[in-house]
């Protein structure tokens, strides 16, 4: 079937890398942001047959979300086999009403991509699978572990415990450790809702003195739970700590802090181009589309 990939201005390397591998038509967008903050979307050339429009929804959030919207749409014009791939999937951590009087802005946005003309999303490790139940269209979330798990497999560490930063990631740190044969743990984190303050609540892990760790996380956005992590393990007189998520957002001065916290090194997928996206996930989107 005769593909085109659009790239979104978020994510145009890795839809370059979704287009080389499908033989699709590539075609790219531009964005002009008016002096008022409007966002005004260019693409040039006409796509045709099935339509994939690739961008993940990183800072700017809003801003990538509404070009997101606006390619769907677009595209939708040509043809209504329009696969939306959202790498990264903002929002998705507003699935449910934490707090009374919360908005489950999540289920606003699933509205939108429908509106738009999405037939189907695919979205790669998505925070929360509650996050997808607000969607009236197929989305596919897939996971990168396997490809951070292979990149871990290159690198010679001593004898490696595998942990989560919380319960939530438990299956994530599970996949990751089966892959590698290798022991995993997870930690107990509290957030509090109303300041955001991270703690560590686990007592102390066996096991721990001299041996290397990876931290398994789906994301890090401000580093706070990596950092409380990182300092609960080295207090145990842990070897050197790893870390290995798929979305690095890394907001301010993240990755400066987790290093200053002891981290020798963070790998992340391409979902979001950072220094650290040193994993390619074009293959596995591929894969999910075909
Ligand atoms: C939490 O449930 C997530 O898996 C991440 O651990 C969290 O969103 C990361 O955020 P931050 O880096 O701000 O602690």
């Amino acid at each position: 079937m005769f593909t085109t990939v659009i790239g979104g201005t978020a994510s145009q390397g890795l839809a370059k890398k979704i287009a080389k591998r499908l033989r699709a038509k590539y075609l790219k967008s531009e964005l002009k942001v008016f002096p008022d903050g409007e966002s005004k979307v260019t693409i040039y050339g006409k796509p045709r047959d099935r339509i994939i429009v690739v961008q993940s929804t990183y800072p700017p959030v809003d801003s990538n979300l509404i070009q997101a919207l606006a390619l769907i749409s677009k595209a939708r014009e040509y043809s209504s086999k329009i696969i939306a791939v959202i790498p990264y999937f903002g929002y998705a951590r507003q699935d449910r009403e934490f707090l009374p009087g919360e908005i489950i802005t999540m289920k606003t946005v699933a509205k939108l991509f429908k509106a738009v003309g999405a037939a189907k999303i695919v979205v790669v490790d998505v925070h929360s699978k509650i996050a997808l139940k607000h969607f009236k269209i197929p989305v596919k979330s897939i996971s990168a572990v396997p490809e951070l798990a292979k990149y871990f497999s290159r690198l010679n560490l001593n004898n490696p415990l595998v942990v989560s930063p919380d319960f939530g990631g438990v299956s994530r740190a599970r996949e990751f450790a089966k892959l590698l044969n290798l022991d995993y743990t997870a930690l107990l984190k509290r957030r509090d809702r109303k300041t955001g303050k991270i703690e560590i609540k686990s007592s102390s892990l066996r096991n721990v003195r001299g041996r290397d760790m990876i931290i398994v996380d789906d994301m890090i956005s401000t580093g706070g739970s990596i950092i409380k992590a990182v300092e609960f393990l080295k207090k145990q007189n842990c070897g050197r700590v790893y870390v290995a998520c798929t979305h690095a957002l890394l907001i301010n001065d993240a990755e400066k802090k987790i290093r200053l916290a002891g981290v020798s090194k963070i790998i992340s997928t391409n979902t979001i181009p950072r220094k650290t996206a040193v994993v390619d996930s074009s293959k596995i989107i591929v894969n999910a589309i075909s």
